[in-house]
């Protein structure tokens, strides 16, 4: 599989990890869209080969993507923290094939704009009395496509946009790589 992150990528090291003793998958990518991220210092350090794509490519030229995705044969991408759209080209070569993480409760608290610290802060507006992440394939619509896992965790009035944030990491760390690896057994039996 392809990570494709955008940021500090604790998720593609957590993944990166756990596939390395899978017997089903492993992480042979990772593609960020930033050349800063710290992602791709990760990514180095664990040995995976990267690959810095632009914002520009993503949108007008997707086949030079799919191109390099096949060239690792990749099967599967999984967006672990990747902040831009996956465009329609990508999205029909890969039916089915494209897991995202989102730091709350689907169908809530999505939607574009919807990442980072921004769910966090919004969740704690709301005054929610829970959030979590959700797992799901990635179709044309942010955060829309179909959701195959959920975690929760509860919520106190004490609970601040950081302390949330805290806890759904925890559940990312130890869900996803999990959640991603059952999800592929499942479609391959
Ligand atoms: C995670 O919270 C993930 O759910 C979201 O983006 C964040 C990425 O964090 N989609 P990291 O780059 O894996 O540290």
């Amino acid at each position: 599989m392809a990570i494709f992150a955008s940021g500090s990528g604790s998720n593609a090291e957590n993944l990166v990890k756990y596939f390395s003793k899978s017997k089903v998958a492993k992480v042979t990518l990772i593609i960020s869209n930033n050349i800063d991220a710290y992602v791709l210092m990760r990514a180095k350090k664990l040995r995976i080969p990267s690959l810095v794509i632009s914002n520009t490519d993503l949108k007008q030229h997707p086949n030079l993507i799919l191109e390099k995705l096949k060239e690792f044969s990749i099967d599967y991408i999984v967006l672990a923290g990747f902040l831009r759209k996956i465009p329609e080209a990508m999205i029909n070569a890969f039916p089915k094939q494209i897991i995202n993480i989102h730091p709350a409760l689907l169908p809530k608290f999505g939607g574009k704009g919807m990442y980072g610290a921004k769910v966090h802060k919004a969740v704690k507006q709301a005054g929610e009395t829970e959030s979590g992440i959700s797992i799901h394939l990635v179709n044309q619509a942010y955060d829309e496509g179909k959701i195959i896992f959920r975690a929760k965790t509860a919520l106190t009035p004490a609970d601040t946009p950081k302390t949330i944030e805290q806890k759904v990491r925890a559940l990312e760390m130890k869900h996803f790589p999990n959640e991603v690896e059952n999800f592929i057994t499942r479609q391959n039996n």
